[in-house]
């Protein structure tokens, strides 16, 4: 290889229900990079345990977003879809990854410090070491591009940290095995054997705001529903959290440095735009001075419109779960022969086989 191959990977987690946020921050664009790039898509149901699911809601969840990417319209034939535990080599590597990562870095994470509240000593190694394994799930594949919401952000860049750091012990092992890839670091080129991936967060819709508090990111863990517009919803269900969402009294701004102050005015008009594949200044010029009692039925329609082709496919697809298990087992057969790749590899350099 002269340089890294182009490969998209991305993955979700099935945990709740999928969200709007979901669904226009990641899985829209996973759709989108299939006519660029050879993509592979995993559902991880690894990093599900670490909130510590039940069987049956890991089980079904894995299927239901597996079906969620077939009906949004990724091709699992030209393309791999998959689940992670089918992979043994992403848990592999990860081990591998959990002995370069430092505690200091995985310390700063935000989303343990989230997830894990203020009972720290509780909570799971899985859940401490939880970017380790993401790391393992793109570097793998070696892949180069990974579309996430805004969210991911610091776990990508821990994922480059690892690269960089594996690239930086390993550098003459893996020159000396002819397994390095020309890499640009400032004005030298190194030989690695990771690339350092790179986020794809662009968009209007890198961070769907909760429908309740616009403040907070929409989640599949918040436990009140009405924050959140879930893929699966009816569209009586998805009018009436529109209905509700919180909003101010005030009619929409002419501009978007109208917005100043009134974030759940912000998040309405950005899913908007979002759904509508336009921007926000194009959505106020026609909504504009309307009240929300304008504008909300409007936006209501639209995401109906939006959404409900999928959710019907969504339970199509669900009332067959034989034929996704059999999709998922096609798509881990092919992955597993590109993550054996590597590993061989790894092992190689790591010095685990001669
Ligand atoms: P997860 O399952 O929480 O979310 C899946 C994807 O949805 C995006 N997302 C959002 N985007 C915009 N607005 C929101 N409100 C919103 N909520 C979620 C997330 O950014 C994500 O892209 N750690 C990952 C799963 C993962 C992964 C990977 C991702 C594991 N290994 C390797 C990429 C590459 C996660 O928990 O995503």
């Amino acid at each position: 290889m002269s340089s890294f191959e182009p490969l998209v990977f991305s993955g979700v987690q099935p945990t709740g229900n999928l969200t709007l946020g979901n669904y226009l921050g990641a899985i829209r664009k996973f759709v989108a990079l299939q006519d660029t790039h050879d993509c592979i898509y995993c559902v991880v149901d690894l990093h599900a345990l670490t909130v510590n699911p039940s069987p049956k809601e890991l089980t079904d969840g894995t299927r239901s977003i597996a079906a969620a990417f077939l009906a949004s319209g990724i091709d699992p034939v030209k393309h791999i879809v998959f689940n992670q535990s089918r992979v043994h080599q992403h848990a592999e590597l990860a081990w591998i990854f959990n002995c370069v990562a430092r505690m200091g870095w995985l310390n700063r994470m935000t989303q343990f410090k989230e997830k894990a509240g203020k009972d720290r000593e509780n909570a799971s190694v899985g859940l401490f070491a939880y970017p380790a394994l993401m790391a393992a799930d793109i570097l793998a594949y070696r892949a180069t591009h990974v579309p996430v919401g805004d969210d991911q952000k610091q776990h990508l860049e821990l994922t480059r940290d690892i690269a960089q750091k594996f690239n930086n012990d390993y550098s003459s092992d893996i020159a000396g095995l002819g397994l390095g890839v020309p890499m640009q670091v400032g004005d030298e080129t190194v030989q690695g054997f990771f690339p350092l991936t790179e986020p794809l967060i662009e968009g209007p819709a890198t961070r769907i705001m909760s429908l309740r508090d616009g403040t907070k990111k929409m989640s599949k863990s918040d436990p009140s529903d009405l924050s959140r517009i879930n893929l699966t919803d009816t569209a009586d269900d998805i009018a009436k959290k529109i209905r509700k969402a919180k909003t101010d009294p005030e009619p929409l701004p002419g501009g978007t440095d109208g917005f100043e102050g009134r974030p759940e005015a912000e998040n309405l008009v950005n899913i908007y735009a979002a759904l509508a594949e336009t921007t926000k200044d194009a959505v106020l010029g026609d909504f504009g001075g309307q009240p929300f009692s304008v504008f909300k039925p409007a936006l209501a329609e639209l995401a109906v419109e939006k959404l409900s082709p999928i959710a019907d496919e969504m339970r199509r697809l669900m009332a067959d779960p034989g034929h996704i298990d059999s999709v998922l087992a096609s798509g881990a057969e092919r992955a597993s022969v590109r993550a054996e790749k590597t590993m061989v590899d790894v092992k190689r350099i790591v010095g685990l086989s001669a």
